[in-house]
């Protein structure tokens, strides 16, 4: 946890200048564990409903968000392999592919920020999914089609539609 903090910190110095290949590797691999850990807050108060806090969901979600998009682009955009990532190759060979889903995942995150600051009492039933919503891609797709859908649909659909975005990219991304 440590060396993940000091690494930011270097890396917020010298952003603009070449960044080491090892260090964007740990700067990358800490932020996917604490998008990691962030997605499991938010699960477990979909889980429990009567564990939900506001706050806590919007944090969670503004971290997700936050780390997504550009930044986690230009986390992968060097061509330095590194033998301590996981990261494939074919990134670089397909970046819009790559580029997509990570703004894909900046979209869900955002709307799941937005879902907890209209709802900061309680998780309504607004935030549920329906009985018999179809978990896939819904009337959607997989794809984020634009920020004003993603809004009409309850949060929890999509969280479930940002998780099919980290196994998306991981299966297609990461190594095993
Ligand atoms: C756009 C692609 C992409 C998306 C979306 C994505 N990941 Fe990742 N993730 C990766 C890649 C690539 C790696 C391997 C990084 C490396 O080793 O350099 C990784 C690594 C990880 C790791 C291992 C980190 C470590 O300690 O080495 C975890 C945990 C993880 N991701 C969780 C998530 C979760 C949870 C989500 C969704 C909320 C997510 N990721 C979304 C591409 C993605």
């Amino acid at each position: 946890m440590r060396s993940a903090i000091v690494g930011t910190l270097i890396f917020v110095n010298v952003a603009s200048a070449a960044v080491c290949a090892d260090d964007i590797v740990t700067i990358r691999q800490a932020d996917m564990k604490a998008i990691a850990a962030a997605t499991k807050s938010i699960a477990g108060m979909f889980k429990v409903p009567s564990t939900y806090s506001s706050p806590e969901f919007n944090w969670a979600a503004e971290l997700i968000r936050d780390k997504a998009g550009q930044t986690l682009i230009d986390h992968f955009s060097s061509e330095a392999a590194s033998p301590a990532s996981k990261a494939k190759p074919n990134i670089i060979e397909e970046r819009d592919r790559f580029d997509r889903l990570a703004n894909d995942l900046k979209s869900y995150a955002a709307a799941l920020a937005v879902a907890a600051e209209k709802n900061p009492a309680v998780m309504t039933d607004s935030m549920r999914m329906k009985p018999g919503e179809p978990m896939g891609g819904g009337p959607l797709g997989t794809h984020v089609q634009s920020e004003a859908d993603l809004s009409s649909i309850p949060a929890e659909h999509a969280f479930h539609l940002m998780l099919q975005t980290c196994t998306t990219c991981h299966v297609r991304y990461r190594m095993e």
